[in-house]
Parts: C-alpha cells; sequence; structure tokens
C-alpha cells in the first residue's frame, strides 16, 4: 500500500494525518468517476492517456473555519458594450428621443467611439410615391427640459406619405405573434384638421408585418399610444412613421417600441432572456449602473441617478464613457426594480465628483460638492423612504410604495490615488455615516491590485472597500492565496471587478482558482463579481472578456459564466479545512481546493479545480463525518483549455452533472483542465 508523503497544501490545518492510500484501480467508485470522465466529453490530449497524478485530500467536516459571507457571489452591470441600451434595455428604437451627440474627443484613444453619433442617428427620412419633406432636430418647443431635441419634419408634398424610419439598434428583431407596445409624442402646426399617422412595422423591402393608426394630430404636444402585433418573425425590421398630411410642420420625440414580453412582465422593462440568464447565476447582490460610466467621460457626462427616475419622457440622455448614449430608460427604479425581482441586494454606486480617471481629471469645486453629497442622501431616501418624503413619495409614484430596502451604498468607482480624491471623498463618508449610519458604505480601493486607496478606506471606517483587477490567468493562479494573510481589522473586502482577460475554458478555470481561495476567506471577502458582465458581439468595447455575448436573436453563455454559476449556486455557509497531500513531490499537481457545509441542505461541499494538463486521482477522506448519503452529485466543467463558447456553438464548455458514489472516504478521477463540484450529502 502506498503512503503518501509530502504535504502540498494545508489551509487551516492543524495537525496533518497521514493516511493509507487506497487501491483505487477495481472500485465502483472508479467506474464512476471514469463515467463522468467520458461524458465531460473533450479533456485535453495531453491528460488522456498519461498517468493521473495520486494525491490524498483531507476534508475536515467537524471543525468549520469561518462563515462564509452570505453575500459572496454576484452581479456587476454597467452599460457597456450596449449591456443596457440595446441589450438589457427591451426598448427597441434606438435614439428615440433625438439626443444623441458628439462629445468633442479629448483624447485620441477615444476618438474613434465618439465619432457619429448625432440627433440623427437610426433614423432614416421617407418619402414615397413623390412625397417631400426637409427635416431637422430643434429645440424651440421642447416636450420638457431633460429631452429638449425633437424632430421637425416640414411637409412640402404630401404624395404617398411622408415621414421617418427608425432602424432600431442595427435592425429591429421581432417575432411573430408578439404584441409590441408604440408611443410617440407628435404635434401638427400649420396642417390641416384631423390628420393622423401611420405607424407601422416594415421589413427592409417596405413589407408590412403590422401597424396602427394614431388619432387625430393637434398643434400642441400629445402622447399617442397604440399596438402592434407582428405578422412575421425578422430581425431586421424598421419601425416606419409616416403622415399623408398635406402641408404643415411635423413634430415628433419620445417614439418607443417596446415588447409586451418582458422579464417578469414589467413594463419599461428587460429583455427576457438576457435577464433571466443573470437571474440563473443567483446572485445575492447587483452592483450598478457602472464602473467608468458612473465618473463619466467628464463630469457634465457623470451619472446623476435623479435623471434616470420618473417619467422616462424626462429622462436625460447621456453620452457615457463607452462612446454612445445610454438613455437612463433603464434607470434607478428599474434597477433596484430588478433586484427584488432576482432576489438580489441593490448596491448602487454612486460619483464622488470627480471624472474618469483614464480620461482625465474633473473635480467638482469644493463649494459645489453638497449637491453630489445630497445625491447620496437623496438616493437613500427614494430606496428607503416614507412615501411622505420627498423622494420615497417618487417612488411610491413609480409603483413602489414598498421600501426597497437598501443597505448598502457604493461611494466612487476606482478613483485615482489624487489628494482631490482623498480631500472630497472623506466628506461623502462623513455625510452618510451621519445622516444614515444604518447604511454601510463601500468604498474604493483605487486602480488595480495594489489598492492604493485601501488604507484611506481604513482610516475612514467604512464597511468595505472595492477593488478591481483585468490581468491574465497566470496572475489569478499565483495570487490565489491573496486573501490569506490580508487584515482582518479593516474594511471588508469587495472584489467588484475581476477577469482574467479572456473567454476559454483556461480562463475560467484561473478564475475558479481564485475563487476557492475568496471562499476561504469568505469571512473577509464579503463580495466579488466578474466583469463586465455582458456585451453585443458587433458592439464589443471591452475587448478582453465579457461574461455574456448576445445579438439581436440570442445569447450564449462563457466558460467563465459556467464557473461564476457553478460557484454561486453551491457555495455553502461555513468554510472546512483541507490538505491536498502527494505521494510525489516531482510531480505537484496544479489542483485548488475548496471545502464548505451548506447546513440547510446537509451537504459537504468538495470544489476541485485542475488547472494543469495532468488528470489527477484523489482519495477524498471526509473527517469527522459519519454518516454520508452514498448518492452524490458532481457537476464538471472540462474539456480543450482553449475552448470557447459562440453564438453558432453555444455548448463547447458546459457543464454536466452526473451523480457517483461517495462515502466518508471515496475515490475521484479528476481530469485536467477542469472545475468541478461535488455536492455530498450528510444524513
Ligand atoms: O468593467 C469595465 C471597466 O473596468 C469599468 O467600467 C471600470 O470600473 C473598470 O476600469
Amino acid at each position: 500500500m502506498n503512503r503518501i508523503k509530502s504535504v502540498l497544501l494545508d489551509r487551516h490545518s492543524h495537525k496533518i494525518q497521514v493516511k493509507p492510500r487506497l487501491n483505487i484501480m477495481n472500485t465502483i467508485v472508479r467506474s464512476s468517476c471514469l463515467c463522468v470522465f467520458a461524458l465531460a466529453g473533450a479533456v485535453s490530449a495531453a491528460a488522456v492517456g498519461s498517468n493521473a497524478t495520486p494525491v490524498q485530500i483531507q476534508i475536515d467536516c467537524a471543525k468549520p473555519t469561518v462563515e462564509l459571507s452570505p453575500y459572496l457571489y454576484g452581479l456587476f452591470f454597467e452599460d457597456i458594450n450596449y449591456g443596457a441600451d440595446g441589450g438589457l434595455y427591451a426598448e427597441l428604437v434606438q435614439n428615440r428621443s433625438f439626443e444623441y451627440f458628439n462629445i468633442e474627443p479629448r483624447d485620441r484613444l477615444r476618438e474613434k467611439t465618439a465619432g457619429d453619433m448625432n440627433p440623427m442617428y437610426a433614423w432614416e427620412v421617407i418619402e414615397r410615391g413623390g412625397g417631400k419633406c426637409q427635416t431637422t432636430v430643434s429645440r424651440w418647443t421642447p416636450l420638457n427640459r431633460a429631452n429638449e431635441n425633437y424632430l421637425t419634419i416640414y411637409i412640402d408634398k404630401p404624395g404617398d406619405g411622408v415621414g421617418v424610419a427608425n432602424l432600431g439598434y442595427d435592425g429591429i428583431r421581432i417575432a411573430k405573434g408578439e404584441t409590441y407596445d408604440v408611443s410617440l409624442y407628435a404635434l401638427l402646426r400649420d396642417g390641416d384638421k384631423d390628420e393622423s399617422l401611420v405607424v407601422s412595422l416594415e421589413g427592409e423591402d417596405g413589407t408590412v408585418y403590422g401597424s396602427f393608426q394614431t388619432g387625430s394630430l393637434t398643434p400642441s404636444w400629445q402622447k399617442y399610444s397604440g399596438t402592434i402585433t407582428a405578422s412575421q418573425s425578422t430581425d431586421k425590421a424598421r419601425l416606419t412613421i409616416v403622415t399623408k398630411a398635406k402641408k404643415g410642420k411635423l413634430l415628433l420625440d419620445m417614439v418607443s417600441l417596446f415588447p409586451q414580453k418582458t422579464f417578469k412582465g414589467r413594463k419599461n422593462g428587460l429583455r427576457p432572456d438576457l435577464a433571466q440568464a443573470l437571474a440563473d447565476l443567483h446572485p445575492k447582490f447587483l452592483r450598478f449602473p457602472g464602473g467608468c460610466t458612473v465618473h463619466g467621460y467628464g463630469l457634465a457626462q457623470a451619472y446623476r441617478w435623479k435623471d434616470s427616475v420618473g417619467d422616462v419622457a424626462k429622462r436625460r440622455a447621456n453620452h457615457t464613457t463607452w462612446g454612445y448614449h445610454e438613455t437612463l430608460g433603464l434607470g434607478y427604479y428599474e434597477y433596484f426594480q430588478f433586484c427584488e425581482d432576482i432576489g438580489a441586494a441593490p448596491l448602487p454606486v454612486l460619483p464622488v465628483g470627480v471624472s474618469c480617471g483614464f480620461n482625465f481629471y474633473e473635480y467638482a469645486d469644493m463649494d459645489e460638492l453638497d449637491d453630489w453629497i445630497q445625491d447620496v442622501l437623496d438616493l437613500i431616501e427614494f430606496a428607503n423612504g416614507s412615501v411622505d418624503s420627498k423622494w420615497g413619495g417618487l417612488r411610491a409614484r413609480m409603483g413602489h410604495p414598498e421600501p426597497f430596502g437598501l443597505k448598502y451604498i457604493c461611494l466612487g468607482n476606482e478613483e485615482h490615488d489624487k489628494p482631490q480624491v482623498r480631500e472630497r471623498f472623506p466628506l461623502f463618508v462623513e455625510a452618510v455615516k451621519k445622516a444614515h449610519p444604518e447604511i454601510m458604505i463601500i468604498g474604493t480601493s483605487g486602480i488595480g491590485a495594489n489598492i492604493p486607496l485601501y488604507p484611506l478606506m481604513k482610516k475612514l471606517g467604512v464597511h468595505s472597500s472595492d477593488e478591481h483587477y483585468y490581468n491574465d490567468p497566470a496572475w489569478f493562479i499565483k495570487n490565489q492565496n491573496r486573501f490569506d494573510t490580508v487584515d482582518r481589522n479593516g474594511p471588508k473586502r469587495f472584489v467588484g471587478e475581476y477577469a482574467s482577460n479572456g473567454n476559454t475554458l483556461f480562463n475560467a478555470i484561473a478564475e475558479a482558482v481564485y475563487l476557492t481561495g475568496i471562499e476561504r476567506n469568505g469571512d473577509i471577502v464579503e463580495m466579488a463579481a466578474y466583469a463586465p458582465l455582458l456585451a453585443h458581439v458587433d458592439h464589443v468595447h471591452w475587448g478582453k472578456a465579457n461574461m455574456i455575448y448576445f445579438d439581436r436573436q440570442g445569447l450564449v453563455k462563457t466558460p467563465n459564466y459556467y464557473v461564476q454559476q457553478m460557484f454561486s449556486c453551491s457555495k455553502g455557509d461555513v468554510y472546512l479545512s483541507n490538505r491536498v497531500l502527494s505521494e510525489n513531490t516531482n510531480a505537484t499537481p496544479n489542483l485548488a481546493v475548496s471545502a464548505t457545509r451548506d447546513n440547510s441542505a446537509k451537504e459537504i461541499i468538495v470544489k476541485l479545480v485542475n488547472y494543469g494538463d495532468q488528470k489527477v486521482d484523489a482519495d477524498i477522506y471526509l473527517e469527522g463525518v459519519t454518516q454520508v448519503v452514498r448518492k452524490t452529485e458532481v457537476t464538471l466543467l472540462a474539456g480543450d483549455p482553449k475552448a470557447v463558447n459562440t453564438l453558432q456553438h453555444p455548448d463547447v464548455v458546459v457543464p454536466k452533472t452526473t451523480v457517483l458514489k461517495a462515502g466518508e472516504q471515496f475515490e475521484y478521477r479528476i481530469p485536467a483542465y477542469s472545475v468541478q463540484i461535488i455536492r455530498i450529502g450528510m444524513e
């Protein structure tokens, strides 16, 4: 019988007991493992056929080390890569209120993206059967002060109709039999009585897929609403608005086309497939509305939450840091509602009067800072205040009299370490602590893994501090022990944005390795979120990696998504110390382990991440357990480390769940390049 000789990892262990290793060759457990192995499919050629490295994994089930944060896994959402407008936000009309504008590029990096936005973006003029018109975007008769631009169509000759078509986000996707809500504001000056508009869904060749006619136009702004049921499916439809009025000046604004089918049927809601994919991650928090988007390209473009609530027609569109427009139709109310719908704690991020340091620095003057601080206090009132308060009242009028139960507030995103930041930040913390001691403040550790602002956060006594890093897989593997020795007396740690710069299986594996280290320190690391979350395949601004890619029709979940889902759905409540012992010091397995216990499910959860090209034969010992349920579930993500999922081939790397037999001690073959979660029931 072999004896395990060397100790590779010793997590929170006290005394290592070397156990005799079993002969695994002819056991039933081994065949179960092989079954799992085979089902997993494409294990790399390097691993197949090579000798497996034997290890012993000892898990001390009787002595939990730390309690894991109940909020550990969540989401970070930002309108980047068309994540909100053109993505999660279900509105199908692009530039619905003619507010798109360019901002002068101030550095070369931004020039490409800031280029072609203008008030007629995504709109085309229609002149049918000899019709003639001229169009201009003007501001003389605004719908309201937040939404100043509108389109004027001067009717020169009616012909068979003049008007405009909206092209959506590279085309409008409609599905046969689905009904769409249409609304717009219009007025007709110097025209005849009883003129109206015909609003249609049309194909590129003019085929009409459904339409409705408005009531008579008047000389003052009126809202017109109707529904269209699509007679065909296409993702290249356009919304046309045509009048046969013989003369006059037609004004249009706030043209909207919304599918009735939204996530949970919410009005002004979310695209169901994308929202469901997020819900399926079972996130415990949602950080929103972004990172750099919050600071703004410059302070004038900072995300001010008050612009994003109330009537959608009164929200101020914004040119984002990412070079396109956000309508703020998906605004704070909708974010809070989405949090409620998916059971995630809301984590709003508010700017601290400092613009995004990657563009250029702009700081709010010290004597204007009160305004920015008041925004934070007012947001807390919007979320939690009584219906009799100013902002709580608005929440109630928007349809949610009950408070949203806000517990956390994030101040700043990833401010650079500058004297102006150090001067301003404490004033925000002071004001929130004074007015709302019940609210937990999440501060920022600054740019990068060196967390330059963490000492300031510690001095200010914030609840937790947010750190971000986008590095290569090797960094995540090398830094898997990052939190083992961190200061337990400072603020908790929030890994608010991280990714290993790629969407291969190996990237996902590297992230899983890092997560095992986070779970081991789940007392001090309170929250973690992968970033960015969503990317439209034709509008990727963050080229390194994103968690979910989508187009107008569908989406693809990356291997990174599946790792997040696997960890989030099998976190456990307490961490169990564990050790990996190997008999061969020359063949150190590249193995990361996390062991936890789920108290309510009465399960031991063992996460094994093999980031090497050798399979590993593990003898797993559950110490301190007397009765285990023999039937155990294994969820395995494995394959070619270079494999990726695409919209065309979404299932190259997907987790598979199988059943294996386990006991207080059992054997399991860990495939090369794999992440697996074994859930062992206890009686
Ligand atoms: O996730 C993309 C960007 O990365 C975020 O906007 C910002 O916080 C970070 O720099």
